[in-house]
């Protein structure tokens, strides 16, 4: 009988983008996908570590397996990821969790049969991890779960080091994929069935710069805008510091990229900006914010704000409010800034008291659920096009799906109509969905 796999996914696009190709190494060491976890002869924690509340998630549902890996003393757990990537962090998982048999890092996926094999042989558990990517590794296999949406990496690691990050620690330093492969991999995707593409990267707006002759985003996006039978274009993240006017008017111009542009503001404060790293002022944000809507009226703008950064004051915190009520973003993801050692930003002096994080968590949250709220209740009565994933979790009778502005909507509708364009009229907008009808 087959060996099935189990993998769980923890943390951004990008993991899951790497869980993909975890995927594809099993499938092609002869496993197959598990139905659940209990079932499976290998589980696989895809982990990450951009706040504390990841890394904590991620220990107990391991621990949680150690009666499971008692009565079946060949199953294989495994644990990857941006975790694994923190100095100290194999010693820690062992003590923590000495069921575990493989840890590997972020730039070791490929050596996951090789771990296995050698961990079947030895009965010994197995540790790789490399700091930094020596080089891109093309042609892995991959398995996605949709056949009509897929993720392409563009770049890999960041180089910025905004002081409160973990990234640039574990995912090394940033590394731009060649554009024919990137070209090449969207071509097989959409002649595979993709119609929608997700371009990957920390920092998207600095992809190319170390090529000779560089290459730009915009210049790339304008020849991945070309390729016959694709639908829309997606792309994450973006760094409002190389967010420039260029870029805008080119994807103002190319009609399959979607007008949605997610633009992480982080603060409001640019005292706070300034000891973030993030090498842009409150007057630029607004400049950009601006030029989008310029160019690009139909947008939705988007936003990662984190509350309680060291040092921050009052003052520093409305000045965030006020940006936030004064800009109006479609939506926000809003973060309690966690410390995160090895940064610079866990160092600083002025750590903010938990309690105070928490109330301004609170009060960013109310004032930017009553802007979306206002956003969405302005699509009352129009018609959008959704592209549809597949049905809610909630009710199998009710479709999902989202607007090229990126917006989720919720309609009833069947089954065949999955990874499907359909337009739908927005009867019931609401704060973090909009619900509809089918035209
Ligand atoms: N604490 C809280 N939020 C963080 N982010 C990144 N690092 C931290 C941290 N240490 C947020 C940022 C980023 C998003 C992906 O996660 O807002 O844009
Ligand atoms: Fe982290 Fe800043 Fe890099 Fe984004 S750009 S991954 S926030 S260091």
């Amino acid at each position: 009988m087959d060996k099935k796999y189990y993998i769980l996914t923890f943390g951004c696009q990008a993991n899951e983008r790497d869980s993909e190709t975890l995927a594809g190494i099993l499938q092609k060491t002869g496993y197959v996908p598990a139905a659940e976890l209990f079932d499976a002869d290998i589980i696989l924690f895809n982990t990450c570590c951009i706040r504390e509340k990841a890394e904590n998630k991620v220990l107990s549902q391991v621990g949680e397996l150690k009666e499971l890996k008692a009565e079946k003393p060949d199953l294989i757990i495994g644990i990857c990821g941006c975790m694994v990537q923190q100095e100290k962090m194999a010693e820690k998982i062992h003590r923590r969790a000495p069921h575990v048999d493989l840890i590997f890092g972020t730039h070791n996926l490929d050596q996951l049969p090789e771990l296995i094999k050698k961990l079947e042989e030895t009965k010994t558990p197995q540790t790789q991890i490399l700091a930094d990517l020596q080089e891109i590794k093309e042609d892995l296999p991959t398995v996605r779960e949709v056949p009509f949406k897929a993720r392409v990496n563009i770049t890999y690691g960041c180089n910025n080091f905004c002081t409160y990050c973990i990234v640039p620690y574990v995912r090394g330093r940033e590394k731009s994929r060649e554009p024919q492969y990137i070209l090449k991999e969207i071509k097989d995707l959409v002649a595979d069935g993709v119609v929608e593409v997700m371009l990957l990267g920390q920092n998207v707006n600095s992809y190319g710069k170390t090529f000779d002759p560089p290459v730009t985003f915009a210049h790339l996006l304008e020849q991945v805008n070309a390729i016959e039978g694709l639908k829309r274009i997606r792309y994450l993240t973006s760094h409002p510091r190389d967010f420039n006017v260029d870029l805008i008017k080119t994807i103002s111009g190319l009609a399959k990229v979607c007008p949605h542009f997610h633009l992480p503001l982080q603060s409001g404060s640019n005292k706070i900006l300034q000891k973030m790293n993030r090498g842009y002022t409150r007057e630029h944000y607004r400049e950009l914010v601006e030029t989008v809507r310029e160019y690009v009226p139909s947008a939705s703008i988007t936003t990662d704000i984190i509350v309680g950064f060291p040092g921050e004051t009052d003052e520093d915190f409305q000045d965030t409010i006020e940006l936030v009520k004064e800009l109006r973003f479609d939506s926000a993801f809003t973060f309690i800034y966690s410390a995160r050692t090895g940064t610079l930003a866990a160092k600083m002096k002025d750590q903010i008291p938990l309690a105070v994080k928490k109330s301004r968590l609170q009060q960013l949250m109310q004032v930017q659920n009553e802007i979306s709220l206002a956003i969405n209740s302005q699509l009352e009565g129009q018609v959008v096009e959704v592209l549809v994933d597949g049905c809610s979790k909630k009710d199998q009778a009710i479709l999902e799906g989202r607007t090229a502005t990126n917006k989720t909507v919720l309609f009833a509708g069947s089954k065949e109509l999955i990874g499907k364009f359909v337009d739908v009229e927005i009867t019931d907008p609401q704060t973090w969905v909009l619900k509809g009808k089918l035209k």
